[in-house]
């Protein structure tokens, strides 16, 4: 049952005037090649494919199409580079070029958050003012440990682990590029980069600056392509570790192809996370921090808080003031400066949303969809909110990675607790309360990597994430992300 009762008009929400972010400051080529050795060139096969704006469906420039040829000719790239010059490189010299790119990202802020909403669909202010920021920061905080890692307690002399195939997914594309990168580099091993094949722009622009920084060519290869391109890096044999963000199904099979060989690996995958709600908590602000914590991103984080569990007591209040919050979010143009909420980032993320709200409606759960009105064009999906899920149902227990939240209730902590950890996975939880005592006593019981309190999706290079569980292993960020790219 769809039950938009609310009309935005009983809302006396105010109207904005457009104020669009021209898409020129893109300045975006017809077409790029692969990255590799230090300049741009053809795949081997001279296939290519576009790179589409799911705004509006409009392709926005064509990228190479990497195939196995030119995953060797960058594994090669990368371990010449890797024997020649970076593994001779002081930590200090490292710094000076991770300082560079930091610098350069931040110089080439506004034309980056451009290009990243336009070939991701995401919120101008988002890409603006998280995704970029965050991107610098995370190069200027490895920057500051390229000449202390006998400090990071991994030994006195701690070594590179070699050539790294990094894969990252489509969901935040530069700062899943730089989460990769910088600690990699700083801890002196090369890389070989594969963007997601929906939005591989980005990581095109940085291979920009990292030839504006100098960086010695084959340190960083970048190639464009689809799975079949992800595949044939992780079979590599030529590659020495493997990190890699995406799907938990992908990560399950890259698990199993490195499987007895000598290759390294870190997995980042899908998460299922909950956001817990107790009566005594600052009720604006938690309606914030769960509006954030779901339609952040359009729902496409893997920390997600997709699952609200609210107590009892409140529930009512908080389902109302969800649903009518929910009708306030502006959904439309990415590039407007007061969209809140953008498109969708393809066809097949559209149609997983779509099959699995239809499954939390067949299954008996209530659906609040906004009625925002959906620009006819590109991939869209309204900000959606399910009352009366129960543990059971498919919308409770699979990622959908989209702009819908379930929500359910629970009596006491323990209650809370059992059912937070009611799932495969184990990314994030938040947990909201006045008590710290009681935040504390839960957060021990959650099973996740990452538990926020009285706050959701805060992401800062001086923190680890990561998951337990079907979520992954290894961790990103803080020292703790050195490890994964040290022989320890
Ligand atoms: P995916 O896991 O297929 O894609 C992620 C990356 O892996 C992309 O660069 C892709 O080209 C690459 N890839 C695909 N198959 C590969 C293979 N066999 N070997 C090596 N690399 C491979 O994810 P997809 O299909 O885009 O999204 C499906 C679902 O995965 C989403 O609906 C969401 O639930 C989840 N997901 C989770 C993410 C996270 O941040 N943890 C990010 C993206 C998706
Ligand atoms: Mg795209």
């Amino acid at each position: 049952m769809t039950e938009n009762h609310l009309a935005t008009s009983h809302l006396g929400a105010f109207d904005y005037d457009p104020a669009p972010e021209s898409a020129s400051i893109a300045r975006l080529r017809d077409a790029y090649g692969l990255f590799i050795d230090g300049d741009f060139t053809d795949a081997a096969s001279h296939a290519s494919f576009a790179s589409v704006n799911p705004a509006t469906g409009a392709d926005l420039a064509n990228v190479a199409q990497a195939n196995s040829p030119d995953v060797d000719r960058a594994v090669a790239a990368a371990r010449h580079a890797y024997d020649t010059v970076w593994s001779k490189t002081t930590g200090a010299q490292r710094a000076k070029y991770l300082f560079r790119i930091a610098r350069l990202i931040q110089e080439r802020s506004r034309e980056l958050a451009v290009v990243e909403t336009l070939d991701n669909g995401k919120p101008i202010r988002e890409s603006r003012d998280i995704d970029v920021p965050l991107a610098a920061a995370h190069f200027f905080y490895y920057a500051g440990w390229a000449d202390k890692l006998e400090h990071a307690g991994y030994g006195a002399n701690p070594r590179p682990v070699g050539v790294a195939g990094q894969i990252i997914p489509w969901n935040f594309p530069l700062l899943m590029a730089a989460w990769k990168l910088a600690p990699a580099l700083a801890a002196g091993n090369t890389c070989v980069l594969k963007p997601a094949e929906t939005t591989p722009l980005s990581a095109l622009i940085l291979a920009e600056i990292l030839q504006q920084a100098e960086l010695p060519a084959g340190v960083v290869n970048i190639l464009t392509g689809d799975g079949a391109t992800g595949a044939a890096l992780v079979e590599h044999p030529g590659v020495d570790k493997i990190a890699f963000t995406g799907s938990t199904e992908v990560g399950r099979l890259i698990q199993r192809r490195v499987a007895g060989s000598a290759k390294r690996l870190t997995l980042e995958l899908g998460g299922k996370g909950a956001n817990i709600v107790f009566d005594d908590a600052p009720i604006d602000e938690m309606i914030e921090g769960i509006i954030d914590g779901i339609f952040f991103n359009q729902g496409h984080v893997c920390c997600a808080g997709s699952r609200l569990l609210v107590q009892e007591t409140i529930a009512d209040e908080v389902l109302r003031r969800l649903v009518r919050r929910v009708e306030q979010l502006r959904v439309g143009d990415p590039l407007d400066k007061n969209t809140d909420v953008g498109a969708i980032n393809s066809a097949a993320q559209l149609a997983k949303i779509t099959e699995l709200v239809a499954a939390g409606e067949a299954e008996g759960a209530t659906r609040y969809s906004s009625s925002c009105e959906l620009p006819s064009a590109g991939y869209w999906f309204a900000p959606t909110v399910f009352a009366n899920v129960s543990s059971s149902h498919r919308i409770a227990r699979e990622e959908i990675f989209g702009p819908v939240l379930s929500v359910l209730t629970f009596r006491t902590p323990d209650e809370a607790v059992a059912k937070a950890n009611d799932t495969n996975y184990g990314l994030a939880c938040g947990v909201w309360s006045e008590k710290g005592s009681r935040t504390l006593w839960v957060a021990e019981r959650l099973r996740a990597g990452v538990i926020w309190a009285n706050t959701y999706n805060r992401f800062d290079p001086t923190s680890p994430f990561g998951g337990v569980r079907e979520s992954g292993f290894g961790r990103e960020g803080g020292r703790h992300g050195l490890e994964a790219y040290l022989d320890v």
